[in-house]
């Protein structure tokens, strides 16, 4: 026994000692490869010191760096998102060995891919995504006949067509040339035989898909490129598919059940966007389950597609603008299980919606629609409640039953809502944006608002609200964005309004609000719009315009408060967090649609405001919009006023301005609208291409103001013949014209900031999936699909 023991030991022993002294031997690095890292490593900038382990003699246990067990070889080099920079030197041809190199995440400052990595004849796996590489993909990378996965995604490449034409590349499984400046004809695709992933997304990408039979194809995410013509019918023999994506290109025709009635592992299916009619029986059943469906701008309705029902599994359905004009089937609301992404704005869905706290909607747009009703209830966890554009109708009080610490995003507007406004909204304490914007809710605004610390965007514009903003606001310090006008508020504006120094838009127009406008005012350094017309107000003007750094400044960027400057400037695309907004320009509604950093203007008009225009007016010269009507003003227009160089609507009409027009007034060429009616104006309307290009009744009833466009000043009159006898009073009806300025931003646009809270991984991986541009809801089916399909 105790020998056996014993030779159990030295047996244990003796294995210990060969693996120590073999797992010696596998670790020991050869001279020229180490030489050749280190070479390598004098090339880059590592910030980061990710590289300080690259000293010791040892190269093979360096970060990063893996050999060969059986060769001692260097065969990997894996330094994804290392925050390097610099160059990358060719001595990495010394590793003759190296088959897997990945640099990918990191920074090399837009210098082109070197054309010796086509010389790494060995290589089988080649990643380079989001590495700031541009220029051309070398065509020479067709020589690496062994890769087998090559991932160029998230550069500035250009024209990949040759190589990918001319390539041999037979072996490659995963080709991920998604997000470059590819463009040129997509090429024929049949050659590629052993593709397992193909992503060609965000590129430019024209002609037809052409697709053979290629029997292993698990992903084929061809989103966002300019392809033409119809979805090949090949496309159903590809019986492996669990990813098909098309999105934003430009296919037109049919799509029927004969395109899908093979995929019966399909996951995903992503026609969105495109000139699509899905040809579907409303009694098919179809092979696969899927998890995503999207159809959104393809033709799918009149009806609701019955189909969709057998699609239990489905975690995102979206169906926005899908031509469907049809009520909403019951079993929507409680076929899915898993659904936690439901998209079908701009339809004409009816119908009411029920009870929805136990199911596991999290993000639902049901905006632009014809849904009536009570507001539903919504699963506790929800984030993202859009309902804007419906008929739905009575109290909101129901939100008061439970908490909802998700809620951001929560938005009401255009609807017949009506009563007081629940006085409940710490139980909704992450919300952003909330707008209730267009309906009937009437009575005060309840002081739990000052509850929504992480409020930014407050939109209850068109309502019957009345008493005084609640002092409790002054705690929502995120506030960027209050839009109250077309209400019955009274009340003086409130001095805390100066600790909100977020501030961008505030329109308080159109209300009852009385007193004088607080110079507390003058704290709101980032403001860019401030409406406070068609009020009470009857103090001077605060001069301290000079104060407001965006409206003095000219760039049409976006100038973000410094505290929310990490959630503006973490999106990619301006255009896309400002989103949409409507508001009204020289007394018409206009949809801005691109950079809300344009919009800046100040309106005072309609209001009893006393005093002089102040001198630092000229300060902001990056205003757009002047609207001083229709007050009590006195005193000359500011003679610097040419210094509001981008001013492009200027109205000073219905006060009691005196002295002449300042000739600095004819050194703003943007100017497209002027109105200085009705004032005590005198002299001669300075002469420039700009001013004399309105017409006359924009000076009409100023007693002593003369020349063209009114008549010629008499130089030497020997009896005072008053100028306005002379003007056509018929013309005046252009005093009556008023610009209003109130602005309405559907704040759409608010959704895409949820965008910022995710990881950037998250998002790599939901772009690398689907590929659906600003459109955080995929983020599901990126987690979902990195399930399925091993990297
Ligand atoms: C790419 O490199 C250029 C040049 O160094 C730099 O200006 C740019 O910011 C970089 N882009 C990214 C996305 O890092
Ligand atoms: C490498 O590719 C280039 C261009 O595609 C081609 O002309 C050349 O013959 C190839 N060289 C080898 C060794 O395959
Ligand atoms: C994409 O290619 C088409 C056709 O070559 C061209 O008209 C279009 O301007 C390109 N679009 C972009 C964004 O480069
Ligand atoms: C439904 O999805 C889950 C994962 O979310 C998966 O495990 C399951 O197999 C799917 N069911 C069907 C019928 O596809
Ligand atoms: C809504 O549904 C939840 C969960 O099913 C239930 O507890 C609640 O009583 C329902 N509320 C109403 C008003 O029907
Ligand atoms: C949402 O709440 C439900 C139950 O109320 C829970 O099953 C689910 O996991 C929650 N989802 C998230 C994302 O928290
Ligand atoms: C307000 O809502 C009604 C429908 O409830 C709609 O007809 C109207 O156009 C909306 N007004 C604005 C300014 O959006
Ligand atoms: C809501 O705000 C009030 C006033 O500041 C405060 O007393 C109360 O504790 C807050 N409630 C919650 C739940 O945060
Ligand atoms: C305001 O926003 C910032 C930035 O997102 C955040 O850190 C902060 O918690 C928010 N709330 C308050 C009350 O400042
Ligand atoms: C607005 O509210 C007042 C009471 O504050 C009420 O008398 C009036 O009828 C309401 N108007 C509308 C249109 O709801
Ligand atoms: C002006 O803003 C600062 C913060 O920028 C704040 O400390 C101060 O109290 C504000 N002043 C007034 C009058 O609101
Ligand atoms: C704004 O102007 C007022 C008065 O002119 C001044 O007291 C205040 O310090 C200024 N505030 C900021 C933030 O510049």
């Amino acid at each position: 026994m105790i020998s056996d023991k014993r030779m159990a030991i030295k047996f244990l022993l003796l294995v210990l000692f060969c693996t120590f002294v073999s797992g010696d031997s596998e670790a020991r690095c050869m001279e020229r490869e180490r030489e050749a890292l280190l070479t390598f490593k004098s090339g880059l900038i590592d910030e980061d010191g990710v590289l300080s382990s690259w000293r010791s003699d040892e190269c093979c246990i360096w970060y990063g760096v893996v050999c060969s067990t059986a060769t001692g070889h260097v065969i990997t080099l894996k330094l994804n998102n290392a925050a390097l920079r610099g160059k990358i030197s060719s001595s990495l041809l010394e590793l003759h060995r190296l088959d897997y190199l990945d640099l990918s995440g990191n920074d090399f400052g837009g210098i082109p891919i070197s054309e010796f990595i086509s010389s790494m004849k060995q290589l089988q796996h080649l990643h380079l995504s989001e590495s700031n590489f541009s220029g051309i993909v070398p065509p020479q990378i067709g020589n690496l006949t062994n890769l087998r996965s090559l991932d160029l995604s998230y550069n500035s490449l250009s024209s990949a067509s040759l190589f990918l034409l001319g390539s041999a590349l037979g072996s490659l499984e995963i080709l991920n040339l998604a997000h470059n400046q590819l463009d040129g004809l997509i090429p024929d695709l049949t050659a590629f035989s052993s593709l397992t992933e193909l992503r060609l997304s965000g590129n430019n990408f024209t002609g037809s898909v052409r697709i053979g039979h290629l029997s292993k194809l698990r992903v084929l995410e061809l989103s966002h490129n300019s392809l033409e013509g119809s979805v090949p019918r090949s496309i159903g023999q590809l019986s492996q598919l669990q990813v098909l994506g098309l999105s934003y290109n430009s296919l037109k025709g049919l799509v029927s059940e004969s395109h899908l009635l093979k995929l019966d592992k399909l996951k995903a299916l992503d026609l969105s966007f495109n000139s699509l009619m899905l040809d579907i029986a409303s009694d098919w059943s179809p092979p696969f389950q899927l998890n995503t469906i999207s159809l959104a701008g393809c033709n799918v309705g009149p009806y609701f597609p019955k189909w969709i029902r057998t699609q239990t599994n489905l975690s995102i359905l979206d169906l926005r603008v899908a031509g469907i004009t049809d009520e909403a089937p019951r079993w929507l609301w409680s076929s899915f299980p898993l659904l936690a992404d439901l998209y079908l704005s701009d339809n004409q869905i009816s119908g009411t919606v029920p009870n929805l706290s136990s199911t596991s909607i999290l993000r639902m747009d049901l905006r632009y629609n014809r849904f009536s009703g009570p507001m539903p209830l919504f699963p506790s966890n929800a984030s993202h409640i859009q309902l804007s554009g419906n008929m739905f109708s009575g109290s909101i009080s129901s939100i008061c039953k439970t908490r909802h610490d998700q809620l951001s995003f929560l938005l009401i507007s255009n609807n017949q809502f009506a009563g007081e406004l629940p006085d409940c909204w710490e139980k909704m304490p992450s919300l952003f944006s909330l707008n209730m914007a267009n309906n009937s809710f009437s009575g005060k605004i309840p002081s739990s608002f000052g509850n929504l610390s992480n409020l930014i965007s407050l939109q209850m514009r068109g309502n019957n609200l009345s008493g005084e903003l609640p002092n409790n606001m002054r705690l929502c310090q995120n506030l960027s964005m209050v839009d109250v006008g077309g209400n019955k508020l009274t009340g003086e504006i409130p001095t805390w309004i100066g600790q909100i120094y977020n501030m961008r838009f505030l329109n308080l127009r159109g209300n009852k609000l009385h007193g004088s406008i607080p110079h507390e005012i003058c704290n709101l350094t980032y403001i860019q719009v401030l409406d406070l017309s068609i009020n009470n107000l009857s103090s001077m003007i605060p001069d301290c315009f000079s104060n407001f750094t965006v409206l003095a400044s000219k760039t049409t960027k976006y100038l973000a408060p410094p505290t929310l400057a990490p959630i503006y400037f973490s999106l990619d695309n301006e255009n896309k967090h400002y989103g949409y907004s409507s508001f009204q320009w020289k007394g018409q509604e206009t949809e801005y649609r691109s950079n809300i950093g344009l919009l800046k203007l100040i309106d005072f008009s309609s209001n009893r405001l006393i005093g002089n225009i102040p001198e630092s007016f000229s300060s902001m010269s990056g205003l757009k919009s002047l609207n001083l009507s229709r007050n009590g003003l006195t005193g000359y227009i500011i003679p610097d006023i040419g210094k509001m160089k981008m001013l492009d609507s200027l109205d000073l009409s219905q006060n009691e301005l005196s002295g002449k027009i300042p000739t600095s007034l004819a050194e703003i060429p943007t100017l497209g609208f002027l109105d200085l009616s009705d004032n005590n104006l005198s002299g001669k309307i300075p002469t420039s291409t700009q001013l004399q290009s309105f017409n006359a009744p924009a000076y009409a009833g100023n007693g002593r103001l003369c020349g063209d466009p009114l008549p010629k000043c008499l130089v030497l009159r020997p009896s005072p013949t008053k100028p306005e006898e002379n003007v056509n009073e018929s013309l005046s009806f252009m005093q009556e014209v008023c610009i209003s300025m109130t602005f309405g931003f559907i704040f759409g646009f608010w959704g895409v900031v949820g965008l910022f809270m995710l990881k950037k991984s998250w998002r790599l991986a939901f772009f690398n999936l689907l590929d659906t541009v600003g459109d955080w809801f995929y983020i599901k089916i990126a987690l979902f699909v990195s399930k399925w399909i091993p990297s």
